[in-house]
């Protein structure tokens, strides 16, 4: 199994790929993954680049994107077709690239690459490597539901699928849901959670459907516990915000926690690197200025992840509650700062947050 498309097949895969629910899948992946604002995304095995394309194209989150494909005709076609400057695009095996090359990644994505892959187990390693501590690994492919249905697969690959399939390729070797869970675990992912595609319905695929995995590396930073902090201007409701996280989110679970105050120079030294690192740094001088945010610290306990992931999907809903509200106006332009009540740093961001909580606590 040699895993690339190349040669005619190629082609063949570029104006067929559409007609496979690709469209649907960088959708369903989009908001599963959320990939947040200045954060940096690997896409290994790009094929047509399509989700890089659509993450590039939304402006305002101003992600850092990399992709990496083995096959130097799919390479070829698509690092003519798009801005080079603004995706940046690898070609080589990623079992072999340089791990220093991309090493720190906040993202890696692997739509439909695992099964090309003779052994599975390098290349979610390879990711492993590759993420920055925090970093998210997303898995999307067919998974077997259990190991059972192999020869289900196989019959359905030859007497339905390659009837209408349009390039030449190997039978897929799947994973099944039982080896995702061991292969993760063992290589030092924790596997946050997974879902079907519910676009992926046909009938004689249910055993074996399109699924989304999420696992985070958090190897070394395991001993850390899940935080969140609430802005110096919603400083009045803090009792009100803090009993409602705690009631719907960490209910089932027992959560004692230390509630420490924050200054500006936290923020400033947590996101130097965002687009706007200017825009931001003058904000939080105006508003800091004699204020104080609430950095709310759980306290280490076997669920701090399943909490902080959570928290993260579920931030949007709580902040909706308490609305936005308008800071100061730059200086430097015309922008206007807004701000949400409560903050939930991304796993890989809460490294650098309990780091510099030591040096910034008041
Ligand atoms: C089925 S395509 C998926 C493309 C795209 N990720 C998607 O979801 O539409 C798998 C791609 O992985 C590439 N590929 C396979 N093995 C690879 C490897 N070891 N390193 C980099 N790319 C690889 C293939 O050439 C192919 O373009």
């Amino acid at each position: 199994m040699n895993g690339e498309i190349s040669g005619r097949d190629a082609e063949i895969y570029l104006s067929a790929v559409h007609k496979h629910g690709l469209d649907k899948d960088i959708r369903f992946i989009r908001k599963y993954a959320r990939f947040p604002v200045g954060s940096s995304v690997l896409d290994v095995g790009f094929g047509s680049a399509e989700l890089l394309k659509f993450l590039h194209d939304e402006k305002g989150y101003n992600r850092k994107l990399f992709g990496i494909e083995k096959s130097p005709d799919l390479f070829n076609i698509i690092s003519q077709k798009i801005e080079l400057s603004s995706i940046n695009l690898l070609l080589g095996d990623f079992l072999d690239i340089n791990t220093s090359d991309l090493c720190g990644m906040d993202q890696i994505v692997m739509s439909f690459y695992l099964h090309h892959q003779e052994c599975h187990r390098g290349h979610i390693k390879k990711a492993f490597e590759v993420l920055r501590p925090g970093g998210k690994l997303f898995i999307y492919d067919r998974i077997l539901d259990s190991d059972e249905y192999r020869n289900d697969f196989t019959r359905f690959w030859y007497d339905k699928y390659l009837q209408e399939h349009e390039w030449s390729e190997d039978i897929p070797n799947l994973l099944s849901h039982e080896s995702m869970l061991a292969l993760a675990q063992e290589i030092g992912f924790i596997v946050i959670s997974h879902e079907s595609a519910d676009h992926d319905s046909r009938i004689e695929t249910r055993n074996f459907k399109k699924k989304i995995y999420e696992l985070w590396s958090i190897g070394n930073i395991a001993n850390v516990s899940a935080c969140f902090l609430i802005h110096p201007m919603y400083i009045n409701l803090l009792d009100k915000i803090l009993g409602d996280i705690m009631m719907d989110y960490c209910g089932s679970f027992t959560c004692d926690f230390n509630d420490v105050v924050y200054s500006g120079d936290l923020i400033k030294d947590v996101y130097p690197g965002l687009p706007w690192t200017d825009l931001l740094s003058e904000w939080t001088d105006e508003i800091y200025k004699g204020e104080v945010g609430r950095l709310i610290i759980l306290k280490s306990n076997d669920h701090w992840a399943k909490i902080l992931h959570h928290l993260g999907i579920a931030k949007r809903k709580i902040r909706k509650k308490y609305g936005v509200c308008l800071g100061p106006r730059a200086a430097s332009g015309n922008y206007m700062a807004m701000y949400n009540a409560f903050h939930v740093p991304e796993p890989w961001e809460l490294v650098d947050f309990l780091r510099l909580i030591r040096c910034h606590l008041l």
